[in-house]
């Protein structure tokens, strides 16, 4: 399969955002969910999530990932751990995907585009449309980039590219909008966020050099300088939240 940035910086994390998954295995615990309960990973990534609340809270994870070589890293995941019988993986996009996956007991949604669907960009229409999606008495494990302040607009817009990002008390006020409870609401660490960006830029880069004749090489490398330029200058404004909703 052609390489792609996505599965060279991903690969091997636990969690490909600037979290830990120890901050999110202990939100995932506040839910006590029985085991056999039903998850959706919205935006699974490498699958580091999806293994962990199948191995360790025994429920049965749809892993949804638009990207066909991120969705067979998960399942080789899954299977390496033993969990492949409680991980689904769902390769498309999850706006086709979450209709026919409801209702779930938890939605999981971290670092993902659009989880609503296409178009659907304002923090409390999709809070309200993934709720919607949750049986009753459901949950919703949201973590994503979350700014510090009011940033300088040419980065709004480079960032906005892939999302309308809030404040904390942005996604927080959205998060009542749409008539969820808020069970936990915090910001990940500086340490976590160096730890994600400095570990995705060094995998990258270690790749082009022992790979500079790939063809990809070249796309690679551009998408590597965006991504560390953006964030390198973004750092002042940006944060990671993480939140724990439940449907009332
Ligand atoms: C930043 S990574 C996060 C991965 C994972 N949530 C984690 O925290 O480890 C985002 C991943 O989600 C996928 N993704 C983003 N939005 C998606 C969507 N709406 N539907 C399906 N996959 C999505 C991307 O292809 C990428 O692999």
């Amino acid at each position: 399969m052609t390489p792609t940035y996505h599965s060279i910086a991903y690969a091997g994390f636990e969690v490909a955002n600037p979290v830990t998954l120890d901050a999110i295995l202990g939100l995932v615990a506040r839910t006590a969910l029985p085991e056999g309960a039903v998850a959706l990973d919205i935006g699974a990534g490498a699958g580091g999530v999806s293994v962990a609340l199948a191995r360790d809270f025994g429920l049965r994870v749809q892993a949804i990932e638009r990207y066909p070589d991120m969705a067979e890293m998960i399942r080789d995941r899954a299977e390496a751990a033993g969990v492949a019988d409680r991980v689904a993986v769902v390769a498309e996009g999850s706006a086709t995907a979450l209709d026919r996956l409801a209702p779930a007991d938890l939605i999981v949604a971290l670092g993902s585009t659009e989880p609503a669907g296409p178009g659907i960009r304002s923090a409390t229409d999709i809070f309200a449309r993934l709720s919607a999606r949750l049986a009753s008495s459901g949950w919703l494990l949201w973590g994503d980039l979350t700014w510090k302040g009011e940033p300088p607009e040419p980065l709004r817009q480079v960032i906005g590219a892939t999302g309308d990002y809030a404040t904390h008390e942005g996604w927080l006020a959205a998060a009542e909008a749409a008539g969820l409870e808020v069970v936990s609401a915090g910001i990940a660490p500086d340490a976590d966020w160096d730890a994600f960006f400095g570990g995705a830029d060094t995998r990258v880069r270690d790749w082009l050099v022992a790979n500079p004749e790939d063809p990809a090489a070249p796309s690679i490398r551009r998408r590597a300088d965006l991504s560390r330029a953006t964030f390198d200058f973004g750092r002042p404004w940006l944060s990671f939240g993480l939140y724990l909703f439940r449907k009332p």
